[in-house]
């Protein structure tokens, strides 16, 4: 017979490349925590519906206990022949409380107890990121409320299209971030819920108590279909997708804080804390923590795209296929929770050159549009405004000016309408101001959508408490 945990049935051994490729350990290990756990609710369970004596299971939850804290502490002694955590954590407790530690595995298959694992897993770590997105998304906002009036040059297809509030510009990616927030609290709803109990996959022949085990572990139900329960990764996607999403934002912001401090641009100044220097070219400082966020997206798309392919034409119920869920999982948090913090730091630091900014608004020709809505709101048709407006504008680039430093009898041959008072109108505080909209760039209008912003995030944080309080973990 085979020395191996389910060996009966075998008399040769597994070739030992086949054993390598075949372990998961090198990689689950790090859900020994959350094994551990699920089989103290498992084992208190089965004492309770008397499927385990009581001095079994005293012995076996006091087995766990000591091997709870050895988890915690990092010390289990793990070997990689016995496969995955599961069968080193079931090993470690018949070493230690000899053959009444065979007992706890009673009525559950390891296909229910790696689900289980992964939910605990991945439910406290959406927590852990959702806080941290809030942190960042909060930091924009601040961020830009350091610079109240500050106007900076808005872009469509990179070019210079009409000017706003560096407030409002920041708030764009709060927002998203905001989203991601919310995004990652419904994953979470959907990853808190309990597949233990299905067994392999059609549930078991003893009479246990699914629900028992749910609560005691702060989940908030559990899976209706067995077949499902051990099958489904859609949180484990769902999860990488979140991360995966938010991640993308992330890029997009960091993209502008690379352009935005090159010195074509020269709006931003990095902290030294989050840029470096060249080997060779003493005078370079380089956004190099901007880029690799922007960069890492890669990965979390490769993540992403390699659980999806994995679970493409899966048959039901549980596929050894399904162990390929978990670096990508892993990879996703991880980066996630490396980059969070470092961008909460790079945002606090960063500094607006107000002044460059200010100019480059000043010279470009982003006021045109208020040129046009001026004849338009005098009587004119639109399409006719336009026209205009760009025939003015193509003489002003024409002659090397700004459509302020045209004359107004340029003005006047253009359209009767025109009266001195269009150079208010053409002035970049005028420009933002009369964009009254609501959520459009003005200042009333920015102060309005960063306190319902700032009412969002409170409601956010207030989920993220509760769905904390739900998920912990009571186990006596
Ligand atoms: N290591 C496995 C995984 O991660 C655990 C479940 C194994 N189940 C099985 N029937 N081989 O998916």
């Amino acid at each position: 017979m085979s020395d191996k945990l389910w060996g009966g049935r075998f008399q040769g051994e597994l070739a030992a490349d086949a054993a390598r490729l075949n372990a998961s350990l090198p990689f689950d290990q790090r859900l020994a925590v959350y094994d551990i756990l699920g089989s103290l609710a498992h084992a208190q369970m089965l004492a309770k519906q008397h499927i385990l004596q009581d001095r079994d299971a005293q012995a076996i939850l006091s087995g766990l206990q000591v091997l709870l804290e050895e988890a915690r502490a990092g010390t289990l002694s793990l070997r990689e022949e016995d496969e995955d955590i599961h069968m080193n954590v079931e090993r470690l407790l018949t070493q230690r409380i000899g053959e009444v530690g065979g007992r706890l595995h009673t009525g559950r298959s390891r296909n229910d107890q790696v689900a289980l694992d992964m939910h605990l897993y991945v439910r406290d770590q959406l927590l852990a990121v959702a806080g941290w997105v809030l942190d960042v998304a909060e930091g924009l906002a601040m961020k830009g409320d350091v610079y109240p009036d500050a106007i900076v040059p808005g872009y469509t297809h990179l070019q210079h299209a009409q000017p706003v509030l560096w407030r409002h510009h920041l708030l764009a990616y709060s927002w998203m971030l905001l989203r991601d927030a919310q995004r990652l609290l419904e994953a979470f709803a959907r990853s808190n819920v309990s597949p233990l109990g299905a067994g392999a996959l059609a549930g078991s022949t003893f009479p246990l108590d699914r629900r028992f085990v749910a609560d005691a572990l702060g989940m908030d139900g559990i899976y209706p279909n067995s077949l499902d329960a051990v099958s489904d990764r859609d949180f484990v996607v769902e999860a990488i997708f979140a991360n995966t999403l938010c991640l993308v934002h992330l890029s997009r912001f960091c993209e502008e804080v690379v352009l935005w401090s090159s010195s074509e641009f020269g709006f931003l100044e990095l902290d030294d804390a989050y840029a470096t220097g060249s080997s060779m070219m003493p005078q370079k400082k380089n956004p190099d923590l901007a880029e690799l966020i922007r960069g890492k997206v890669g990965r979390l798309c490769g993540d992403l795209v390699a659980l999806l392919t994995t679970l493409k034409g899966l048959p039901l119920a549980y596929n050894k296929d399904l162990q390929e869920d978990k670096e990508p999982l892993f990879d996703a948090f991880d980066t996630l929770l490396a980059v969070l913090p470092v961008l909460v730091g790079m945002v606090g630091s960063l500094q607006l050159n107000v002044e460059r900014a200010a100019t480059a608004v000043a010279n470009d020709f982003s006021n045109a549009t208020d040129l046009a809505d001026f004849l338009t709101q005098r009587g004119m048709p639109f399409r006719q405004a336009h026209a205009i407006v760009g025939q003015l504008v193509q003489r002003a680039l024409h002659e090397g000016k700004r459509l302020r430093d045209l004359p107004l009898s340029a003005f006047q041959a253009a359209s009767p309408l025109f009266d001195d008072t269009l150079y208010e109108w053409l002035d970049p505080v005028h420009v933002v101001a009369q964009r009254q909209t609501e959520g459009g760039t003005a200042p009333q209008q920015v102060e309005r959508q960063r306190v319902q912003f700032q009412e969002q995030v409170a409601l956010l944080r207030q989920q993220l408490t509760d769905a904390r309080q739900r998920a912990t973990v009571k186990i006596s």
